[in-house]
């Protein structure tokens, strides 16, 4: 399969995963093609046409043309220049590596992360916030985002992977909508007696059981284990990065009890101690790994002589 299909595929799985509905991706996508069709002179030069297509900024091809044939992919949470001279320590020793896909972003898909946070307003929305509550405090927090990542050095990566000849890409909220998804389904939607019972049911999870069995266990970071659960929302796992720490004054007025996230800032602890909303820090880079395992079942299941080779924090598990 060619890395531009591949990828194009991992797009619309992350869309079928999407808290918005696709009409409403579709209507987003057409309005930048609308917008392209207006632009002269250098704003036309710098108009980003993946847009067009891929409502995921932080996720796209960094290295190489999309022709390439993928058929061995090595797959990594973070993918710097480390584990591309791992790679290509591999490849001389014999190991078949013909692409990169990296979790966390990298180069452009690093340089456009805050552009995926909008979806956290529909996310808080699915919740009961207001969403122009939830869109008036996320804009502060969006343009530090990007004033932040406006000062990295954001093409170091990719450089790597083009000199070493490996062609690359990223998918961050494509398998973070997935994990999402998956954590709303399989803890959100059913019924606990206390905080401590979830935390069983979330061990129950092969990846978090791993994870926990070398010392990365789920943690409640706020509440006990016999603290009652109330309505258990799954809102810290995708859009990006953290939203603002108002949210948690927002989801504690719109009925919220308990907040399952990936990684839980100080700023947003002490809102929720503040505001009596349990909350329960999953293992991050286990709650990464379960989105691309649900993105890769697809992808396999499609494409049957894929084969993976899990680096940098991400294990495969398989789910039939
Ligand atoms: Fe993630
Ligand atoms: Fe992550």
């Amino acid at each position: 399969m060619k890395l531009n299909a591949l990828f194009r595929r991992a797009v619309e799985i992350g869309m079928d995963a999407d808290p918005r509905s696709k009409k409403e991706l579709e209507k987003i996508l057409k309005k930048q093609a609308e917008r392209a069709k207006k632009l002269t002179g250098k704003e036309m030069d710098l108009f980003d046409d993946e847009r067009t297509w891929n409502p995921y900024g932080d996720s796209r091809i960094i290295a190489g043309t999309g022709e390439e044939e993928v058929q061995n992919l090595m797959i990594g949470i973070d993918v710097e220049t480390p584990e591309l001279l791992l790679a290509d320590r591999l490849r001389e020793k014999g190991v078949k590596i013909d692409c990169i896909m990296t979790h966390h972003p990298e180069g452009r898909a690093l340089a456009d992360l805050d552009k995926v946070m909008p979806l956290q307003v529909d996310l808080l929305a699915q919740c009961g916030v207001p969403v122009n509550h939830a869109e008036g405090q996320m804009k502060p927090r969006m343009d530090r985002i990007w004033r932040s990542i406006h000062a990295d050095n954001l093409f170091r990566t990719e450089r790597a992977a083009e000199l070493l000849k490996f062609p690359m890409f990223g998918c961050h909220t494509v398998s973070d909508n997935l994990v999402w998804r998956f954590m709303e389904k399989t803890i959100c939607a059913k019924e606990f007696d206390d905080l401590g019972a979830i935390l069983q049911a979330i061990l129950d999870i092969p990846e978090y059981a791993q994870y926990a069995k070398k010392g990365n266990p789920p943690i409640i970071v706020n509440g006990s284990e016999r603290s009652r659960p109330g309505k258990i929302v799954a809102t810290e796992f995708t859009g990006g990065t953290n939203g603002p720490e108002e949210y948690l004054a927002e989801q504690s007025q719109a009925g919220v009890g308990t907040i399952l996230s990936m990684h839980v800032t100080e700023k947003t602890l002490e809102e929720a101690k503040k505001h009596h909303v349990n909350m329960i820090q999953c293992s991050h880079i286990a709650s990464d790994t379960i989105g691309i395992n649900l993105l890769f079942d697809i992808l396999q299941q499609e494409e049957k002589d894929l084969t993976i080779l899990p680096v940098s924090g991400f294990i495969r598990v398989e789910r039939t």
